[in-house]
């Protein structure tokens, strides 16, 4: 299968053919083909993302896109009318906190970035455009339908020209809002037509925040990548005291400058502190799929979120991620090596091949069986409609006992749990069996919470010195209590 790409943009951004032509060990006549055609197999896709990635470029995974370049450490800059560093369109939506969105802007510019006010008109009963044109030293955007602004900048240019679109704050009618699609207003626009990341910091009523209706909203824009900046608890401004309450701006402005810029912050966490900084670290996640013949296969359930979220908190906090993982639905993570994979057997070579590493964490749901031949041609049904239909199946090779038991063996190896019944027994024997040092042990397939696809999640971490219990949370938030713990094993 062969993918469509701007390889014109990819061969400039690696240092030319020369760079492409060794990357992909192919020779030029290959490379031109590619460029006449607009096509690269589809092999080539996760290496060429890993060395964009590596080299400081955001990419879109599914096409190669490059959607900025580097940190500027280059004296080229990344948008030509940019002066001032990183652009971000703020968004102020309709709240009481809005006033707040313009203490935002001043300390996203104490930080370097260069910022563009959009004010919905809700947003326009708390402050006024003017004042944070003034304080910007642009233009506020505030009408879709301004024949001005649309020969000046139309709302998708508008869109495309940021490095990340910050929405403070972000009340409970603009989430709905977003998270329903709509676009009826230039905000919600830019919502959709932006390909920058997203961010926003939630400000509402404690009974607002706790509606059902505000955390699904919240939980599907996080689950679509958007990245949410508290809420956290407090006072809230309209008087009442518990979660809703908008994170401080300052806060705001160094999270909104760490997604974009990870290494320039003054503010953002110093992770070359962390004792995770430079170390090489293997996350497999997301199923395996096993084919039967040319259309079918056997595949267990996952979504990849809780793999995903562990190799995105890993990196974010300095370390050398390799993701191995299954096809799935979710985004590859900023700052890891991607590397994707079908079968058990693959994510097994991806593994040997990563080694030697300081530490795996095996989070994939791997298929258990493959079948003993697979077809070359779509089997066909017996005639008869009773006939049964008997497959041959033999045992896929245990990735997490193969990096347990390997010669260069990382010092810490994790594996997962997924048990229907029993779970402590069940994960406690799982631990000894595949020779892991910790075991996550989680329940699955409940009707109430089946985990598969959710963003929540529960579990215990299992390990010689006996078993910690976490409560019910967020599967990116269990990644960062996890990535707390190996942080924890490490200076110990
Ligand atoms: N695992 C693996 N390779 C396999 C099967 C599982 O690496 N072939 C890893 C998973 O990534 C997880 C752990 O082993 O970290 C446990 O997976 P799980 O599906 O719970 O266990 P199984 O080995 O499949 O055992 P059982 O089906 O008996 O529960």
């Amino acid at each position: 299968m062969a993918i469509s790409v701007n390889l014109s943009a990819i061969i400039t951004a690696l240092g030319g053919r020369h760079a492409i032509q060794q990357l992909l060990n192919v020779g030029p006549s290959a490379i031109s083909n590619y460029l006449t055609r607009g096509h690269l197999p589809e092999r080539a896709k996760p290496i060429i993302y890993a060395a964009l990635t590596k080299k400081g470029y955001q990419i879109r995974a599914d096409d190669l896109e490059i959607l900025a370049g580097p940190p500027a450490t280059s004296s080229q800059p990344l948008h030509s009318d940019t002066h001032f560093g990183k652009r971000i369109l703020l968004i102020v939506a309709g709240g009481i906190a809005a006033y707040k969105a313009l203490e935002t802007a001043r300390q996203l510019q104490q930080l370097g970035a260069h910022v563009t006010g959009v004010m919905t008109d809700g947003a326009k009963q708390f402050i006024t455009p003017l004042s944070l044109a003034a304080l910007t030293g642009e233009k506020c955007y505030d009408s879709l339908f301004s024949l001005t602004d649309e020969a000046e900048m139309g709302h998708i240019r508008l869109a495309r020209s940021a490095d990340l679109v910050l929405v403070v704050p972000a009340t409970a009618n603009f989430m709905a809002r977003a998270n329903a699609g709509i676009a009826d207003d230039l905000a919600t626009t830019i919502l959709l037509a932006t390909t920058a990341k997203v961010a926003m910091a939630p400000a509402m009523n404690p009974a607002m925040w706790a509606h059902v209706a505000t955390k699904h909203n919240f939980a599907s824009l996080r689950q679509r990548g958007v990245h949410m900046i508290g809420p956290v608890s407090g006072d809230t401004a309209c008087g009442e005291e518990g979660e809703g309450r908008m994170c401080e701006p300052a806060d705001i402005a160094a999270a909104a400058m760490q997604l974009i810029t990870p290494q320039n912050i003054p503010n953002a966490k110093d992770h070359a502190k962390s004792p995770l900084a430079g170390k090489r670290i293997i996350v497999t996640s997301g199923p395996t799929i096993e084919p039967i013949d040319k259309v079918r296969f056997i595949a267990n359930r996952s979504s990849g979120k809780q793999g995903h979220a562990i190799a995105a908190s890993l990196a974010s906090r300095g370390a050398d991620v390799i993701l191995i993982s299954g096809p799935v639905n979710e985004p590859a993570p900023d700052q890891v090596t991607m590397v994707q994979v079908t079968t058990a057997n693959e994510m097994l070579a991806a593994c040997k091949a990563a080694l030697p590493a300081d530490i795996a964490i095996c989070a994939a749901a791997v298929a258990d069986w493959r079948v003993q031949s697979v077809s070359d041609q779509k089997l066909k049904k017996p005639e008869d409609p009773d006939a049964g239909m008997m497959l041959a199946l033999c045992q896929n090779p245990d990735i997490l006992a193969h990096i347990s038991s390997a010669s260069n063996r990382p010092k810490l190896v994790i594996g997962f749990a997924a048990e229907t019944e029993n779970l402590l027994q069940n994960a406690t024997k799982k631990r000894q069996r595949k020779g892991c040092d910790w075991i996550i042990a989680n329940q699955v397939g409940g009707d109430a919470d089946p985990v598969f696809g959710s963003a929540l999640n529960q579990a215990m971490l299992i390990s010689a010195n006996g078993v910690d219990e976490w409560p019910q949370m967020q599967k990116t938030d269990l990644a960062e209590t996890l990535a707390d713990h190996i942080e924890a094993e490490l200076t110990r």
